[in-house]
């Protein structure tokens, strides 16, 4: 428990360590990798290369500071994390270290403003954030369909649109695919042709089917210098027969909505992976499904036959493509057409694409907390906490 003067002190200083948070990450990592240099095989290094996402270990150390009181507050968000962190296979160990170079990028960056006794109450205040992370992902390493990375073989890949592809793998060994969760996610684990690390991905699921093999779809990322080193080996360099590691599904987007509301499915690009798996299993059960897909055009549309197919046999899923090039971006004017009382919505889509909708949805008085979703980056940047 941390004594009432070390709350203080940390509450205190949030907005400092806040106004510094870009130079203190940028510090942070650097000096872990250089003192950690297995690490690489952990952490996504496009992300490192791109600017991308590299602040959100450093933002939701001070955001959970916030509620250094309580912070049974930050519990819904920590979940999603403590997800990622246990497909990642981060380990308890694995906290002393960051915590480390976090207090030494603080001092470093901060230099004598940083006073002892400031830096004691980080450590403390860092220690508890922690254990909260590492309680929560030893349940979850303990309900894990399967322990570490295993191999799979690729059996089928097809092309998705223009820049996805899906593909379908089975267990090399014996292990048992648990009854997959439709929203759930995959974190591949693969040595890029061209990189001396191991790189993981997570790549959501999009078919829930029960026969023993594993169906996700992968979005080639980026191009030229800024593309993206797991992406583009996946869709170039291998085929079927070829081998790759995956650790056990994991995450928390799901279906939770009672069985007599409408599910709005709305995703842009990468964002329909999760949502054919919803569309598959909730029309499967004869819940009334609008699926909406946004793109930028007809050809970049993926899964385009798969969501035929499946509304093809069920009057109670209406399918909507909105592409940019015909109908221009997704307003307020359009949702509200298709959201009333009974309505539950389900959203998933890169950071932009959200931003956007929970703004279009405001103006309907529909907040982000009605909403489900699931963004392609980390959730906590743009949830309220
Ligand atoms: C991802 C927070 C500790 C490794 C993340 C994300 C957050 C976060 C917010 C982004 C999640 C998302 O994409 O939705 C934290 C906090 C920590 C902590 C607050 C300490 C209290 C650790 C530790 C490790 C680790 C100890 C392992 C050394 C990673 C990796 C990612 C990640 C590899 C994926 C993103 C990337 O590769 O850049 N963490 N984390 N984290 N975390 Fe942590």
């Amino acid at each position: 428990m941390l004594s009432e003067k070390t709350r203080e002190i940390v509450k205190e200083t949030v907005p400092v360590l806040e106004q510094y948070g870009t130079e203190i990450t940028k510090v942070f990592y650097e000096r872990m990798f250089e003192a950690h240099p297995e690490l690489l095989n952990i952490f996504n290094k496009s992300n490192q290369k791109q600017g991308k996402q590299q602040t959100a270990l450093a933002q939701t150390v001070l955001a959970a500071a916030k509620h250094i009181d309580h912070l049974e507050a930050i519990v819904p968000n920590v979940n999603q994390i403590a997800h990622k962190h246990r497909a990642l296979q981060v380990k308890e160990e694995h906290y002393p270290i960051v915590g480390e170079f976090l207090l030494k990028a603080i001092k470093e960056v901060l230099g004598d403003a940083a006073t002892d006794e400031i830096m004691n109450a980080w450590e403390e205040a860092y220690g508890e954030i922690a254990s909260v992370f590492i309680a929560m992902e030893k349940e979850m390493y303990q309900k894990a369909a399967w322990e570490d990375f295993k191999s799979f073989k690729i059996t089928h890949i097809q092309d998705q649109g223009h820049d996805m592809k899906s593909f379908e793998v089975e267990p090399v060994e014996e292990i048992e695919i648990p009854k997959l969760i439709a929203g759930q996610y995959v974190t591949v684990r693969v040595k890029p042709s061209n990189d001396e690390n191991l790189a993981l991905r997570h790549y959501s699921i999009y078919s829930v089917k029960e026969d023993g093999k594993l169906r996700f779809a992968v979005k080639r990322e980026g191009s030229n210098d800024k593309k993206g080193l797991v992406s583009h080996d996946l869709h170039d360099n291998y085929s079927i027969g070829d081998t790759i590691e995956i650790s056990a599904p994991a995450g928390d987007f799901k279906v939770e909505s009672e069985d007599n509301k409408t599910l709005l499915l709305l995703s842009s690009g990468a964002g329909i992976t999760p949502m054919m798996s919803m569309l598959e299993d909730e029309s499967f059960k004869g819940r009334h499904v609008h699926f909406v897909h946004v793109n930028e055009t007809e050809q970049a549309i993926p899964f385009k036959d798969e969501v035929s197919a499946i509304s093809a046999v069920s009057n109670d899923v209406k399918v909507t493509y909105h592409l940019k090039d015909k109908d221009g971006y997704l307003t307020s004017e359009n949702l509200k057409h298709w959201i009333d009382g009974n309505t539950d919505i389900y959203l998933c889509g890169g950071m932009m694409f959200m931003d956007t909708i929970f703004e279009e949805l405001s103006k309907l008085n529909i907040d982000q907390s009605d909403v489900h979703f699931e963004p392609f980056g980390p959730k906590m940047s743009i949830t309220n906490v």
